[in-house]
């Protein structure tokens, strides 16, 4: 048997170790509330920037609750049930509503999410409507090539061999559309509550296309083209990032995004047309 003084040592260790769970728990919960209010999202600028809010602030719930339960659980289980120095430690089933419990509940609770999950995935990867503007995004060690079609909305087919320091998209000059399309660097602008289509290719290396105030990332992945789509809703200016480590100058690889109305758009794109 266990002196008397070894079990109070093994107690007084249990009531540490759970106020050590519970210091934890506080981190945890005080991160959040400074991250909260200190480098929280970028103000939200998109139609659908909404629904991807609003799944993230469901796995936020979902995670925050299993987090701090499970943490208060720990901690009141260490302090109230710490060794007494001579059990042993033994298994059995008579809590079976307690384990199907913490069992189907966060079941239920991580399905739910995944449905929830699948539909807001539709929302966002489906075809673009009609009236969208179509743009195509190009990334290259380290900035962002963006390409305007003509007036006929025509991208002009691209191919590796045309490839130039003039043309570096590889342009095809065969094409009557490499004459009307427009490629410019590091500034997107688009037209405020008009679908925006963004062709997202890149020309060396996997970058990731980051609009952080749209809620979009894309991978820019080479000999591909991906496309995605959404809605601008207010106007102003805001920025490109580049999301995936694609080399030394990866953090300068910053472009410029614009959100204007139809008017200002079609006079800012004459204007880089006339240089
Ligand atoms: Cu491109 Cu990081």
């Amino acid at each position: 048997m266990a002196s008397w003084s070894e079990a109070q040592d093994h107690r007084r260790a249990g009531v540490w170790t759970g106020i050590l769970v519970l210091a934890i728990l506080v981190a945890g919960v005080g991160s959040f509330v400074v991250a909260k209010y200190r480098w929280w999202l970028q103000p939200l600028a998109s139609v659908q920037g909404r629904v991807i809010d609003q799944y993230f602030n469901w796995i936020l719930l979902v995670t925050a609750i299993a987090f701090v339960a499970t943490h208060l659980f720990l901690a009141v289980a260490l302090m109230r049930y710490g060794a007494r120095g001579g059990e042993r430690a033994s298994h059995w089933h008579e809590h079976l509503g307690a384990e199907l419990t913490w069992t189907i509940v966060p079941g239920v609770a991580f399905i739910a999410l995944g449905i929830l999950g699948v539909f807001t995935w539709s929302r966002l990867y489906s075809a673009p409507p009609s009236n969208a503007q179509a743009v195509e995004v190009t990334g290259r060690q380290f900035f962002w090539y963006v390409r305007y079609p003509g007036a006929d909305g025509r991208f002009a087919r691209t191919d590796p061999k045309f490839v130039s320091q003039s043309n570096p998209l590889g342009l095809d000059p065969g094409d009557p559309a490499a004459k009307t399309n427009l490629v410019v660097l590091n500034e997107l602008h688009m037209v405020n509550d008009r679908p925006i289509e963004v062709r997202v290719r890149s020309v060396d290396v996997i970058h990731s296309f980051f609009l952080p105030n749209f809620r979009v990332k894309q991978d820019a992945v080479p000999g591909r083209t991906i496309p995605i789509w959404f809605t601008p809703d207010k106007e102003g200016k805001y920025q490109i990032a580049c999301a995936q480590l694609c080399g030394t100058g990866h953090y300068t690889m910053r472009g410029n995004v614009t959100v204007e109305s139809q008017a200002a758009f079609d006079q800012w794109l004459q204007q880089q047309a006339a240089h």
